[in-house]
């Protein structure tokens, strides 16, 4: 494709992002297809005659646009949103052009060191003392794999070197989490060799917080049983809840123990970044480890995952593995090579969109987006509360509210034979014909056993009418729906 070309095509291109952009609230959220259905649009051959790039923007149009999940839609408020900002659009084009690879500084040089400046700026926007550096990875799920690799590590049995089967100097090792920790704490360690025998999940009290008392119930009972602490995992902002786990309480018997502590904080980092909120976070400064995704509620195009640790000599130590090919023999003094940092050798440059975003928004628009989102969580559990037919399943600590379908007339009703599965059925009917209405797309976990749907207020995109609009449909579904026996 010559310069020429490229222009003309990146132009058309750029109307199409634009278009869908403007249009997309207009969108259903979800398409109306069915699995299986879409591979068969597709030429099943590889194209043997080169296409037209115009022919082929078409198709995107018609193939791929209506058949996407709208994450950039307003009402998308399913998991934790994910919602690209024009600036970050804009970087993300840049940086395929750039098609920079910051795996050493000589290969990215500003690409290097620009990530440095942006994990800085991270930290200071969050209110971290200086002395966490970090880097930027594709997921919070690879973020904490890092963290517990370094945490691995930093317990002395050098594993990066000697691996673990067989050996009789190392006994089994623990990590502890709450129960309402995400999956990929668990994932880490079966990705790392401890297997998932090794995660402790410590259970929660009734705001789904881990237990402090069960937490040092737990490691008294492994280091009688001979069994090694080696991390402690503490969420704020859990996935199902967005529960907090006591991160201060849990920073001092990290340090007791002389183990490692990460900060999952995949979801509600952001809301450090507002500092009279920051109670929540009170002690992280003492964490080993922290992860905030900023392609969730920073509004960053996915992928970008903001791992900020306190030890990066220690996760070098873990990953670092240095062939002659890519030694840098040309330089003297300090060079970040983050390849050294990581499992990949290749990586993603992150930091431009980064910086791009950043400055676009400042703190400042980045905070009163955040604070809006809250507002409409308290507003949304206000309405819960306050409708006989529904009810609220968890404290709203932060934008995600946790309802259910529960109508007044089967409320007292609930301790019959099957009645609870009969409610819980119903609450899945309830979010399918939510969801195919189009209007908004919700998903659901369990809370305490019961089926649970979760509305989550963290797209960049979401206004009060939007939230409006989701209660009624909400209700409106729920008053259609047959009610069992
Ligand atoms: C608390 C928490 N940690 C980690 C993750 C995993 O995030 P990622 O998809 O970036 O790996 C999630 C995902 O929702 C999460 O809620």
């Amino acid at each position: 494709m010559d310069p020429a070309s490229f222009r003309a095509a990146a132009h058309a291109a750029v109307d199409v992002m634009a278009d869908y952009l403007e249009g997309v609230r207009d969108r259903d959220v979800m398409p109306n297809v069915e699995p299986g259905t879409l591979r068969p649009l597709f030429a099943q051959t590889p194209p043997e005659s080169p296409e037209p790039m115009a022919e082929i923007l078409a198709d995107y149009k018609r193939l791929f646009e209506p058949n996407v999940t709208h994450w950039q839609h307003p009402r998308f408020l399913a998991y934790f949103g994910s919602s690209a900002s024009g600036p970050g659009i804009i970087g993300e084009m840049l940086t395929a052009v750039l098609n920079s690879n910051p795996m050493l500084w000589r290969t990215s040089p500003v690409g290097t060191e620009l990530e440095q400046v942006v994990i800085d700026w991270i930290r200071q926007a969050l209110g971290l003392p200086v002395g966490f550096d970090g880097l930027i990875t594709d997921t919070a799920s690879t973020s904490s794999m890092l963290s517990l690799a370094a945490a691995r590590q930093a317990i002395g049995i050098d594993a990066a070197a000697k691996g673990l089967p067989s050996r009789d100097d190392v006994p089994q090792l623990r990590v502890y989490c709450s129960e309402e920790a995400h999956s990929s704490i668990e994932k880490a360690c079966m990705t790392l060799g401890l297997g998932r025998a090794a995660v402790s999940k410590i259970p929660t009290n009734d705001r789904f917080e881990l237990r402090i008392d069960a937490l040092e119930a737990a490691i008294a009972a492994d280091t009688a049983a001979g069994i090694r602490p080696m991390a402690l995992v503490c969420t704020i902002g859990t996935t199902s809840t967005t529960s907090r786990d006591p991160v201060a309480a849990m920073a001092k018997i990290a340090k007791r123990e002389g183990i490692w502590l990460h900060v999952d904080a995949a979801y509600a980092g952001v809301v450090a970044i507002i500092p009279e909120l920051r109670g929540s976070f009170e002690g992280w400064e003492d964490a080993d480890s922290i992860v905030t995704n900023a392609h969730k509620w920073w509004f960053a195009p996915v992928d970008a995952s903001i791992l900020l640790t306190r030890r990066m000599p220690v996760l070098r130590d873990a990953f670092s593995l240095v062939p002659e090919y890519l030694r840098t023999l040309d330089r003297d003094g300090p060079i970040r090579d983050y390849n050294e940092y990581t499992p990949t050798l290749g990586r993603r440059l992150r930091a431009l969109k980064m910086w791009m975003h950043l400055r676009y928004f400042g703190l400042e628009g980045l905070r009163r987006r955040v604070k809006h989102h809250l507002e409409m969580a308290v507003r949304l559990a206000a309405w819960v509360d306050a409708d006989p037919n529904f009810e609220r399943m968890a404290p709203v600590p932060f934008s995600t509210v946790c309802l259910r379908y529960l109508p007044a007339s089967l409320a007292g009703r609930q301790n019959e034979p099957d009645m609870a599965e009969k409610i819980d059925d119903l609450n899945v009917r309830l979010m399918d014909a939510v969801n195919r209405t189009g209007k908004t797309f919700l998903s659901h976990t369990r809370i305490n056993g019961r089926l649970t749907i979760r509305v989550a207020i963290s797209n960049l995109r979401t206004e009060d009418d939007d939230l409006e609009l989701v209660w009624d449909v909400l209700r409106r579904e729920a008053a259609a729906l047959p009610l069992p026996a």
